[in-house]
C-alpha cells in the first residue's frame, strides 16, 4: 500500500514537473536589421513595382523579416499617380500602403513635388494661379487619400542645386520660391498627422547643406511645417567621407531637423566624369571598362563594400539621437536602379542582399555594428 502511494506521488510530481517544464527551445528566427537597430532608428527599403504587385514574393518576405519601414520607389511619383490633370492611378499606391499596414511598417510617401517623373500637363503650366491650383489639387488628392495611413511624406524632392541655390524646376520657373512653402502648407493641410520632409542628394555637401537649412528656415518663417531632412545617401565606396556626412548630420540637428537616410546605396562601379549624387537625367554610354564585374563581384571589392557599410552604420549609430530612419534604395542587387543609372545595362552590387536574396558580407558588417556591445 505504502509502495503504491509512493509511486503515485512520484508519478504526480513527474506530471507537475512536466507541466512546469519550459517548452523545448524553438528555432528562433534570426533577428532582422530593424530588430537589431530597434532602439536606434527605423531601418527599411524602397519597394519597386514588382514587389508592390506581389510578383517577387522573396523580396516581400525579406522586407517583412528585415525591415520596419518602406518607401515606394516609383508608384507615388506624379507621372505615375496623376498622369493627367483629371486621371489618377491609385491601384499600385493602394497596394503599397496595404502591404505596409498588413505588416505594421512605418509607411513613407515618395514624393509629392519633384521636377523629375513629372506629368506633362504640369510642365505646360505657365500661369502662377494655375500652378498653385495644380499643386494644391495634386497634394490634396494624394496626401489626402492616405491621410492617417502614410506616416511621413517626402513633400519636396531635389529643389536645390549643389551650390545651394534653387533649382530651375517647372515649379520654380512659374512660382519662384513660393512653391516650397505652398507645398509644405498644402501637405500639412491634407495630411495633418504625417511627418513632412525635404529630401535631396549630396546633402553632405557644405554649400548645399547650408542652402537647405536657409531654405527650410524660410519655409518655416512663411508658415510651412518641415519635420525633417532626407539625405538620400547615394554613395560610393570611398566618398563622401564619413566626416562630411557627420558634419551635415550635426548641422541639420542643430537647425532643429532630425535626419533620415532615405535612399541609401553604395555603387561599386566606375563613375563617369566623377559624377556625384543622383541627378536622374544624367545618362552615359556603356562600355566594357565601365562594367567591370558582369559575372560576380571580386572578393576585394566585396570586402571594401562591407567596410564602407560598417563605417556608415557606425556613424549612424553614433548619431542615433539625431537619426530617425535609414532606408535602402531597393531590396536586392538584382533590382537596384544602379544597374541602369547613370549607364544602362551594367551589373552593380550596391545593397546588402545579392541577386539570390542572400545576405552579403556587407549585411553581416551592418548587423555586427548593431550587435557590438557598448
Ligand atoms: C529612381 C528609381 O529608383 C528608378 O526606378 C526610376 O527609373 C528613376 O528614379 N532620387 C530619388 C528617387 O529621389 O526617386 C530616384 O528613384 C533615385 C534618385
Amino acid at each position: 500500500m505504502i509502495d503504491q502511494v509512493l509511486s503515485l506521488l512520484v508519478l504526480l510530481s513527474l506530471l507537475v514537473a512536466c507541466a512546469e517544464a519550459p517548452p523545448p527551445p524553438a528555432e528562433s528566427p534570426p533577428a532582422g536589421l530593424a530588430a537589431l537597430y530597434a532602439t536606434d532608428f527605423l531601418v527599411g527599403a524602397a519597394l519597386g513595382g514588382r514587389v508592390i504587385r506581389d510578383e517577387d514574393s522573396l523580396s516581400r518576405a525579406l522586407v517583412v523579416r528585415e525591415y520596419s519601414t518602406i518607401t515606394p520607389e516609383n508608384v507615388m511619383k506624379w507621372e505615375k499617380i496623376q498622369p493627367t490633370a483629371d486621371t489618377y492611378n491609385w491601384g499600385p499606391a493602394d497596394d503599397y500602403v496595404a502591404f505596409g499596414e498588413e505588416h505594421d511598417l512605418f509607411i513613407v510617401g515618395h514624393t509629392l513635388v519633384w521636377h523629375s517623373q513629372l506629368s506633362d500637363y504640369v510642365k505646360q503650366i505657365t500661369d502662377p494661379g494655375a500652378m498653385r491650383t495644380a499643386l494644391r489639387q495634386h497634394i490634396g488628392a494624394v496626401a489626402g487619400r492616405y491621410a492617417g495611413r502614410i506616416d511621413g511624406w517626402d513633400v519636396v524632392n531635389e529643389a536645390l542645386n549643389d551650390d545651394g541655390t534653387y533649382r530651375e524646376s517647372e515649379f520654380y520657373r512659374v512660382l519662384g520660391e513660393e512653391y516650397l512653402t505652398l507645398a509644405f502648407r498644402y501637405a500639412a493641410e491634407a495630411a495633418p498627422d504625417a511627418q513632412l520632409y525635404y529630401n535631396d542628394y549630396n546633402m553632405w555637401n557644405g554649400e548645399k547643406r547650408d542652402g537647405a537649412i536657409r531654405m527650410i528656415e524660410k519655409i518655416r518663417a512663411d508658415g510651412g511645417r518641415v519635420d525633417g531632412i532626407g539625405m538620400q545617401g547615394h554613395y560610393g565606396i570611398s566618398g563622401p567621407t564619413i566626416d562630411t556626412i557627420e558634419a551635415a548630420i550635426e548641422a541639420y540637428a542643430a537647425a532643429g531637423l532630425p535626419v533620415m537616410f532615405t535612399e541609401l546605396d553604395v555603387t561599386v562601379l566606375p563613375n563617369p566624369w566623377d559624377l556625384e549624387g543622383a541627378e536622374v537625367s544624367q545618362n552615359f554610354e556603356n562600355a566594357p571598362d565601365m562594367n567591370p564585374y558582369p559575372e560576380s563581384l571580386p572578393d576585394s571589392v566585396q570586402t571594401a563594400l562591407a567596410i564602407r557599410y560598417a563605417d556608415l552604420f557606425r556613424l549612424f549609430h553614433r548619431h542615433r539621437d539625431k537619426i530617425e530612419r535609414v532606408t535602402f534604395w531597393g531590396t536586392t542587387d538584382a533590382s537596384s536602379w544602379l544597374n541602369g543609372w547613370p549607364i544602362r545595362g551594367r551589373t552593380n552590387y550596391p545593397l546588402l542582399f545579392d541577386r539570390k536574396y542572400r545576405p552579403k558580407p556587407a549585411y553581416d558588417s551592418v548587423a555586427a555594428v548593431a550587435a557590438t556591445p557598448r
